[in-house]
Formats: structure tokens, sequence, C-alpha cells
């Protein structure tokens, strides 16, 4: 297979706190994709960045004594130590403040404002709305910021756009005794002029209505979800939805944004400049490396695909591929849509029920970066459905799964390879070489499945497999062989197909493990492992390097 050049990111994390269990969660299922699309021999250019503007981080700033630029910077500073943690092997973090964003963004927008009559027209409108202005903080009000009683149920206390009480959805205009969340000030109704990009304009419609759901760029689970939003239907709370509507993209200063060209105290809505950001982040990476970003984003051999949560569908379904395809740019291949992480079947994680997942606290406590990088693989399976954290199934997974099959493979065979025969593999006989084919014959099926990113399937089947070679070890017992004269031919050839089945099963869980399997490397004194040079054996008289142990078992009393 020839090489392709892939542009991967994740969803641009929003610099206003540190990581959670679900950020993590999405890195490594898009780490765990871009490592086996390297292990194929594919060049990947995989970022991400921070999102860093909006309301909700221009209050947090003030709040903290900070200047916004300031604010995100220190979060940025705290990214590392998580991302290095788990071994996310981004390409580049950058953010959506820096120079290459602000300029992107600024030109999508006038590629998108300066359409000409032959191309359909302008899809930038301006239309005066009304919102609420809080005259003390001097600044208009976003939704969550804005909050009074519920037009439903009267429950007092609920936000501008949705009641958390009876789940009522309503405009902040709405609600009853409204008040300022950030002065606690009634706030006054006030026109303002905003910038609309034309959703509902029939070239998007008909190109989106394409987009979403010709079977080429979504998931069928979310294409059906988004064909939903095409069409007018009544909502349960008897609201009346029609279709695509045109989308908001201004805010009014003051704003930590980016400002919208030729529009003095205007700026681009936090959601028109943050998936730009990705492009910012690509064109930042090649920047460095003197490499032209143009040439690349226009090459139509270049894939791009996105790792996002079901939470931000609309946004990278509709939005962004339609700012792309009107501003004359290349749309993604595929936006690959994941669930949340919930804890012990199904409830939501919580700071305050203790039944939060901090990624540090997990690394302080000495625990394994590559046992949750294995975890979350054994249940993702590339499908739009929530995954659930168990403490119990964790340990399971590792302890039996992980070590009792995998690991010990090695331990069992490496010993008595280097004691017995300073470290010299033997010929496979006749069983071996079966057991072997076996592996050999299940590497392209998982390879597909990392490809189609079931990782729950691939670990399954890598399983099942190491399940065969326990087999074998228990069948042969090379602790009983090694007591027996004249068995030492038989003890190396038994002890060379476990080396060769644990090298074949490292190479089926690199892209989970890749740390571990850089230590089987060393130790097996191998090249990388790729699925395309797992199908070499080592051979008779290659010398493996001794032992050391390779990965420990969870211990309960760290969970
Ligand atoms: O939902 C979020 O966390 C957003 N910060 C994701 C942005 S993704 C991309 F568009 F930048
Ligand atoms: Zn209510």
């Amino acid at each position: 297979m020839s090489q392709r050049r892939l542009f991967v990111t994740t969803a641009l994390p929003y610099a206003n706190g540190n990581f959670h269990i679900g950020h993590m969660m999405e890195y490594i299922q898009a780490d765990i994709w871009v490592r086996f699309q390297r292990m194929q021999g594919h060049a990947v250019n995989f970022v991400c960045a921070d999102d860093t503007h909006g309301a909700p981080i221009m209050i947090a700033a003030e709040k903290a004594g900070k200047t916004p630029q300031q604010f995100v910077a220190d979060i940025a500073a705290g990214r590392s130590q998580y991302l290095d943690g788990f071994h996310i092997g981004f390409d580049n973090w950058h953010s959506t403040d820096a120079p290459e964003n602000h300029a992107l963004a600024q030109q999508i927008y006038r590629d998108l404002r300066d359409l000409s009559a032959d191309q359909g027209g302008t899809l930038i409108e301006r239309k005066t709305i009304e919102q609420f202005f809080d005259l003390e903080k001097n600044m208009f009000l976003p939704d969550r910021f804005i909050k009074g009683e519920c037009p439903k149920c009267g429950a007092k206390d609920q936000y501008g756009d949705n009641c958390e009480n009876c789940g009522a959805v309503y405009a902040p205009t709405d609600l009853k005794n409204p008040y300022s969340g950030l002065s606690g000030a009634t706030p006054v109704l006030k026109h303002a002029e905003h910038f609309f990009f034309k959703l509902s304009d029939p070239r998007c419609v008909e190109f989106l209505q394409d987009w979403t759901q010709n079977g080429t760029h979504l998931q069928p689970e979310v294409a059906n979800k988004v064909k939903e939003w095409f069409s007018v239907r009544s909502n349960p709370d008897g609201t009346t939805s029609e279709g695509l509507g045109d989308w908001d993209i201004s805010r009014d200063a003051p704003y930590f944004g980016i400002e919208i060209p030729d529009a003095p105290g205007k700026y681009f809505y936090v959601w028109l400049d943050a998936p730009i950001g990705y492009l910012a982040s690509l064109k930042n990476l090649l920047d460095k490396r003197g490499e032209s970003f143009d040439d690349y984003i226009a090459s139509p051999d270049v894939e791009q695909y996105h790792f996002i949560g079901k939470d931000i569908v609309t946004f990278h379904t509709l939005f962004w591929p339609a700012i792309l395809k009107f501003s004359g740019r290349k749309t993604p291949d595929k936006v690959f849509v994941h669930g949340f992480l919930t804890v012990n079947n199904g409830e939501k994680m919580s700071k305050s029920r203790g039944t939060g997942l901090d990624p540090l606290k997990y690394l302080k406590l000495g625990m394994n970066p590559e046992w949750l990088r294995y975890y979350l693989a054994a249940k993702l399976n590339g499908r739009n459905e929530d995954i659930d954290f168990n403490a119990e199934d964790f340990m399971a997974r590792v302890n039996s799964d992980l070590v009792g099959k995998y690991i010990n493979i090695a331990s069992r065979a490496a010993g008595f390879i280097s004691k017995r025969f300073e470290g010299k593999l033997g010929a496979v006989s006749a069983d071996g070489q079966a057991l072997l084919a076996q592996l050999q014959n299940g590497l392209a099926a998982i390879a597909d499945l990392f490809d189609q990113r079931d990782y729950a399937k691939a670990l399954r089947d890598a399983m099942a497999l190491a399940d065969r070679v326990n087999e074998y070890v228990d069948a042969n017992k090379p602790w009983e062989l090694a007591k027996k004269p004249d068995m030492d031919a038989r003890l190396q050839d038994v002890c060379t197909t476990c080396i060769e089945a644990f090298r074949l099963l490292s190479t089926m869980l690199k892209p989970v493990l890749p740390q571990l399997a850089a230590q089987v490397e060393s130790f097996l004194k191998i090249e990388p492992m790729t699925f395309n040079n797992a199908a070499k054996p080592l051979g008779a008289g290659h010398v493996i390097g001794s032992y050391t142990h390779l990965m420990q078992r969870v211990d309960e009393k760290m969970l």
C-alpha cells in the first residue's frame, strides 16, 4: 500500500481548566489510531491546541486577576504533564489566540463574505437582534450568564437557555425576573447588530444534506441524528424547529476573541474560530518544519480526520464543513464521534460525589498510564456510545488479560532462553509453526479493526490468540522440560515459539502500549515492530536481551 498523508485532530479543549479523564479518553482514542497509521507507514500530522476565546474564559480570567492572555498561557503550561504522562504523541500544541488563527479566521470570513454573484453571493448577513445587556458590567450577556425563573415550572436560578429542573428549552428573554449572573443587576434589552453565517441558504442546505448523508464522512448513527436537523419538526416541549437556521457568528466588545474585519467592536463568536484552530496549529507545525501549509492543505490526497465528542456534533458536521466548503477549502474526510465516559454503570463523573478520576492523581499514585490506555481501548468500539469506567473491571482487565495472559508469555519463556541458551533462539517445530501461523493470520484482521477504531474487538481477538499461546505453554510445560535430560532442543523450541508469539502479540498491542512496545523491541533486539514486518520470524540464531519484568499488576490498594 502506498504511503498516505493524514491530518488528524482531537477537539480543542477550552483553556479554562485542567484535563479530566474525558479529555484523556479522546486523546488516547486518537493517539492509538495515529500510532496504528504510522505503523502502516503512513505520514500523519496529529495536532491540537487550546481553545482560548469566549466570554466564560474572559470572565474566569478577570476573576483570577489575570489578562485573558496570561490566563490561557498558564493553563497551556500545564498541558504537557498530562500528554507526556499518557504518551499522547501530538506533533504540535498551539492556541486559537495565536497569530496564525487570527489571520486564517479573518481570511475565511472574508472569503465567505466576498462570494461573487456568480458564486451565488455572500453567505454573511447582518441582522439586528435583541439581547440582554448588563449596565453595570457594560456588556451584552451570553445565555449562560443570564439567570432567572423558568418560564415553565418557575424554578429559581435557572440559566438563560434551559431549565435544569424541568428540562424546558427557551430563549433568555423568556425567563421571569432575569438577573445578570455577573453582577446580579437586572439586565435591560438592547438592540445589537450581529453577523450571521447563512446556513439556511439553499447552497449550504444542499451541500450539507449530501455531505452528512452520503455515507462517506459520518458514522451511520451520527448521520441519522444529523438528518433530523434538516427537517421542520415539533419538539417535545411544544416549540417547532425550522430546519437549518442561520448561525450567529459575532459577539460585541468586550469579548476575548478575534476581531471581525471591517467591523470595529465586533468579534467572532468563539465557535467560529475554534475549529479554524485545527488549521492554525497545522500551519504553525508546517512553518516550523519549513513546509508549505498552503500546498499541504490544498492537496487532494491529504486526508483530514477529526476526533470529537457527541456534544459538539453540530459544530463539526454542519458549520465546519460548510464554512470550509464555501470559503473554497477542502472539507474533512471523516468526523469520528465518541460517547461520554461514565463511571460505575452510567453515572456521570462528579468531583463532589468523589466519582471523578483525576488523570494527574492517577499518575502521581504511580499507576501505569498504559493500564488506562489498555482499559479504555478495550472498551472503545468506534461507535458513538458511552463507555463506563469501573474499578473492578479495570483491575480484572489489566491483571488477568494484559499481565496474566500477555506479559506472562514472555516471563515464562525468556528466562530459559537466557540461562540455558545464552539468549539464542532455536528452530521452531511443526506444532509451534502451526501456533505461530494462527497469530500471523490474525494480524491483518486486527489491523483492520484498528483502522475501523474497533479497538475493543482488536484487543479481544489479540487476547484470544494469547489464550492459544498459554494453552501451548501449559501443554508443553517448559519448566518440566528444563528438568529433564536430553530435552534441551525441545525446551529451546518451545521457548522460541513463545518468544515469536510474544513478538506477534506485541505488534498487535503496540498502538495501545507504545512504551511497553519500545521495551519489547529493546529486549528482543529488533527493529520497530509494524504489521508488515511482523510476518518475518526472528529465526534460529537470533539473540535476545535479558528479560526484566515488563509490567506490574494493579495493586488493589491503589484503586
Ligand atoms: O467543547 C469544547 O470543549 C470545545 N472547546 C471544543 C472545540 S473543538 C474545535 F472546534 F476547536
Ligand atoms: Zn423549569
